[in-house]
């Protein structure tokens, strides 16, 4: 514990000394969610993550989730330094998408409008007209739809097929998935939810149909956040990355949430429902990434070229969401 706090004071003592902003996502260890906020920094979802970076006036990010969280901010921010307290953390989706084989998909369909998921590398953003986070993927596509445009869709095909049977939007998918919500189970749900008459079922649309299908409100990290202010009832069933069950219990300390069962839980791992690239972040990677800047340590660099490029879909969706 001594040593957990003299990591927090030493962190906040960089965050000054380097003129840095600490940005967490929802699903990091809770010390770095709540170190973003008593630092004046923020913790969100990803779209929120990108727009405050882009408008803080800190020169130096330090982006706490995944890879394309911190090349999101160099995106958008490219005379920033955006440091990462882990290169290697990824994603699945990101992973599952690699951008030669994505190009040649876009190109073999040249009629389609290309819209991506923001868990997508630069170089896949830069063959996108849009770019869509979780929050705003549903409207947006709604809008595309409106004017009659079909769509290719990349890469999460969950997201994609929900998005696809609320809207009714003719898209082609790409087949990644995230591999946290690919885990959860609709039949073992559906029997948590009869041991809980009452409680009511949240999930992020990364996961199964099936188990879309069983909840009470669907959504981005920050919906699943209203959704659980909002709802009138005691007990919550809480399909995402448990990440999440931070922010949930500290800004309902009088609800009861309950993880939703994920393959496998007990006998291969103990939790399934935590990425294991968020959690490579932690206080000892951040201190020592903001010790380092200016070294080029951990510093997220991206091709000019690919960096203009990719900016051209991301502004498109915040210009959209404004
Ligand atoms: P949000 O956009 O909902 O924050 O989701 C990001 C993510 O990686 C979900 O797994
Ligand atoms: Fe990617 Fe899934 Fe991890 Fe989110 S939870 S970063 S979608 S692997």
């Amino acid at each position: 514990a001594v040593e957990r706090e003299e990591l927090i004071s030493k962190i906040k003592a960089q965050l000054i000394e380097k003129n840095a902003v600490l940005v967490s996502h929802y699903y990091v260890h809770p010390d770095l969610q709540d170190l973003a906020e008593a630092t004046g920094g923020l913790v969100s979802d990803s779209l929120e993550m990108a727009r405050f970076g882009r408008d803080h006036p800190a020169q130096t990010l330090v982006v706490a989730g995944v890879r394309f969280m911190g090349e999101s901010a160099k995106i958008l921010s490219p005379e920033k330094r955006v440091l990462v307290p882990e290169m290697d953390a990824n994603c699945s989706l990101d992973l599952g998408c690699p951008a030669e084989e994505f190009t040649q998909f876009c190109d073999e369909h040249p009629d389609r409008t290309v819209v991506v998921y923001a868990n997508t590398s630069a170089a896949v953003k830069a063959r996108a007209d849009w770019m869509v986070t979780s929050s705003i993927a549903l409207k947006v596509v709604a809008h595309l739809k409106e004017q009659g445009k079909k769509i290719l869709w990349a890469p999460d095909r969950h997201l994609g097929s929900y998005i696809q049977r609320e809207t009714g939007a003719d898209m082609l998918m790409w087949q990644g998935a995230c591999i946290v919500h690919d885990e959860f189970k609709a039949i073992e749900l559906d029997a948590l939810k009869k041991q809980y008459p009452q409680a009511k079922v949240l999930v992020h649309p990364e996961s199964p149909a099936s188990v879309v299908k069983l909840a009470d409100a669907v959504g981005s990290t920050s919906a699943i956040l209203k959704a659980a202010r909002d709802m009138k009832a005691d007990t919550f069933i809480v399909a995402t990355d448990n990440g999440m069950m931070h922010k949930l219990r500290q800004q309902n300390p009088d609800k009861t949430f309950i993880e939703a069962p994920t393959a496998g839980q007990s006998a291969t791992c103990k939790s399934c429902a935590h990425c294991p690239w968020m959690a490579m972040n932690d206080l000892r990677n951040v201190l020592k990434v903001l010790e380092q800047a200016g070294t080029g340590y951990n510093e997220i660099q991206i091709d000019e070229h690919i960096r203009a490029r990719a900016k051209l879909p991301i502004d498109r969706m915040l210009d959209f969401a404004q």
